[in-house]
Order: C-alpha cells, then sequence, then structure tokens
C-alpha cells in the first residue's frame, strides 16, 4: 500500500480520483507554459484552415499529464476522442480496425505508443502521413495489398521513452512536446484546484510542503493530498502543516520528495559502486526493480535535483546525493573506502 502511493504511475483508485480531476482546458492546465504555448498555436492554426492538427507527440515521465493533454486536444477542437494503448495493438490488423473506423477530424490517442507491434508501426508511418493504409490480403506469391482510405484524424501519441520510438515514426509527428517535473508553486497551484475540487480546507503553507515533496509530479501531489485529508479524518484534525509532516512521514516521503525507490538507487550507486560510474542493468539488478522504471521513472528525476548525472559509461552521484545521504563526498570515488562505510 505504500508503494501506492509513492509510484508515479496510476494505481488502485489513482483512476476515478484522477478523472475528477484532470484539467478539461489548456487554460486550466497548471504550467508546462512552453508546451502550452506551443499547443495553442497549433490547435488555433488548425481550426482557422478548418483541418485536423498535425500529429502530436507528446513525452515525458508518468504523472506529468500527457493523456491530459490528448484528452485536452480532443475537447479544445470538439474531436471526439479514440483511446487505445501500445500494448493493446500486437498485430498489424488491430491498428487497421481502428483506423479504419475512425470519423473524420478524431483524435486517436495511442499511450504508450513504443510498445505498439513492429508491423503495426511500419502501417502507422503510411497512415499518419497518407491517411491511407494497405491491407494485405493473401500469402504467398498470390498476395495482394489493398489499399484503403482513411478518415483525416490527429495522431497522439504518449511515450515515457521516446527514445525507443523508431526516428521514421517520431519524425511524423509534426509537434514534439518534452513535458518536465513541475516547479513547487506550479504544484501549489494544482493542489490548490485540487483542493477545492475535493472540498478540502487546507491552508498554503501545507499545500507548499506537500508540492515540495511531490517529486516535481501533479499525479503525486493529488495523491499526497488524499492521503493528508485521510489523516486529518482520521485524526479528527486540521488539514494543517503538522498533518502533512505526520502523514507524509508515514508514507516515506522525504523533505526533498524522494521516495522509497529514488532513496534504494541513490544509495545503491553511492554506497554499493562508490559513487559510480555505474551501469543502468546492474544498478536495476542491484535494487531489484525493472531497468525500464529506473530508466523512465527515478532516473529522470534524480538527473533534474541534481543528484545524479549521466555519462557514457554510466550514472554517478554527484556531491549532493552523499551530502544527500549524510555522507561526505570527499570520502568519494574509491570503492575500496566505501565499502568500509
Ligand atoms: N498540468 C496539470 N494541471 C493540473 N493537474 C494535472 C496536470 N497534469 C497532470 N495533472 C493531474 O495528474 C493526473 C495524472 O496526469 P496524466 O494521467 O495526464 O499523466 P500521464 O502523463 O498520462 O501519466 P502516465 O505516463 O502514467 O500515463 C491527472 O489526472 C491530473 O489530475
Ligand atoms: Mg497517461
Amino acid at each position: 500500500m505504500t508503494d501506492d502511493v509513492l509510484q508515479p504511475e496510476a494505481a488502485g483508485d489513482d483512476l476515478a480520483f484522477e478523472g475528477a480531476l484532470r484539467p478539461a482546458s489548456l487554460a486550466e492546465f497548471v504550467g508546462q507554459q512552453k508546451v502550452r504555448g506551443q499547443l495553442e498555436l497549433l490547435l488555433n492554426a488548425a481550426t482557422l484552415q478548418n483541418r485536423a492538427p498535425d500529429h502530436i507527440l507528446l513525452a515525458g515521465p508518468p504523472g506529468l499529464g500527457k493523456t491530459t493533454l490528448a484528452m485536452i486536444v480532443a475537447h479544445e477542437g470538439n474531436r471526439p476522442l479514440r483511446m487505445t494503448s501500445g500494448p493493446a495493438i500486437q498485430h498489424a490488423g488491430d491498428l487497421a480496425a481502428v483506423l479504419s473506423s475512425l470519423v473524420p477530424g478524431e483524435v486517436l490517442f495511442i499511450d504508450e505508443i513504443h510498445r505498439m507491434a513492429r508491423s503495426a508501426e511500419e502501417m502507422l508511418y503510411l497512415a499518419m502521413e497518407d491517411f491511407r493504409v494497405d491491407i494485405m490480403v493473401g500469402k504467398g506469391a498470390g498476395a495482394t495489398s489493398i489499399p484503403l482510405e482513411l478518415a483525416p484524424f490527429t495522431l497522439v501519441g504518449a511515450t515515457t521513452r521516446a527514445g525507443l520510438l523508431p526516428n521514421p515514426l517520431r519524425d511524423r509527428f509534426g509537434f514534439t512536446a518534452h513535458l518536465e517535473f513541475y516547479e513547487t508553486d506550479e504544484l501549489h497551484r494544482v493542489l490548490e484546484r485540487a483542493a477545492a475540487l475535493i472540498g478540502l480546507a487546507i491552508g498554503s503553507d501545507a499545500l507548499t510542503e506537500i508540492a515540495g515533496r511531490s517529486r516535481g509530479t501533479p499525479r503525486i501531489a493529488n495523491r499526497l493530498l488524499r492521503r493528508v485529508r485521510d489523516y486529518a479524518l482520521v485524526h479528527g484534525g486540521a488539514a494543517d502543516h503538522s498533518a502533512v509532516r505526520a502523514a507524509l512521514e508515514l508514507y516515506d516521503v522525504d523533505e526533498h520528495g524522494l521516495d522509497r525507490l529514488d532513496r534504494a538507487v541513490l544509495s545503491a550507486i553511492v554506497e554499493r559502486f562508490g559513487g559510480g560510474p555505474v551501469g543502468l542493468s546492474t544498478l536495476a539488478v542491484t535494487v531489484g526493480e525493472e531497468a525500464e522504471t529506473i530508466e523512465a521513472v527515478v532516473e529522470p528525476f534524480l538527473v533534474r535535483t541534481g543528484l545524479v548525472t549521466r555519462s557514457p559509461r554510466g550514472r554517478i552521484a554527484t556531491a549532493r546525493a552523499w551530502t544527500h545521504l549524510g555522507l561526505s563526498p570527499q570520502a568519494g570515488p574509491q570503492p575500496g573506502l566505501i565499502d568500509d562505510l
């Protein structure tokens, strides 16, 4: 249960809760100012020209608002939305079925697009470019391909691993939005909005404390807010600063928002590998987590907070990381010494 609170991925009763808190328009969408401006221009231009907006790729760690933005793209243009995901597209035929049933102007959202089958990817190239697919009929020498015209649509792809997308696919998006972790004041606004929506009376200092510990991630901020509400409810007190501290301590979120896995990775680099460099797969095995999770979820946050840097030879802990763990950086990168710590 503790883990659910800390995971940036959606879990358990998040889904219903998230639905209720999801901003429905760009104006309500907090932060990501640059991406918001870029999207606004792209959508407005399409409206003025009375055509479907260009295909959009949304890249970034979990919980930063990719699904939310895809829904906004549809909502802002008053377009129908079809949602599917990479893992659901195991064959080119699965994709052909979806594409051929789209209505003109529809927004097709493919979540985790990097996990789509290769054969479907190739079909998608043509569909994105020419709004056409070639359906193969028959096998071997007698096989023929029948072209099928598609209604013009807008593809919105989301991925936590933009690096895994083949170049031809990446190049066919008219716009790629790289979502960044949120600043504390932006998360404060996300929380203010969420508190109002769930009818929770909570002070600004309490919200700042939650915002600072939310790993730069709106999904985590909203989830911690819920835990604070629970805490206040169960203890019959106000959702104030001390309730926040007590609730977050209970759930093992430290003052910089590092969660259990972040800390495990950090101390593995520092204590087991003398500060690094250490390769991704070695690190993953050491902390008992999937390499993909470390790369897509943990590492971006540790890099962004300046605790870890990447080098061609692997991940390296910075001086800040040593200090964060209460160690002296000078004892530094000499593996022999570190073993004795
Ligand atoms: N900019 C924002 N302003 C307000 N709330 C936000 C914002 N971004 C995200 N949220 C909140 O965080 C929740 C999670 O966002 P969302 O589901 O869009 O993330 P995601 O990037 O699709 O994550 P995943 O990669 O796990 O699918 C939303 O339900 C919404 O409540
Ligand atoms: Mg999503």
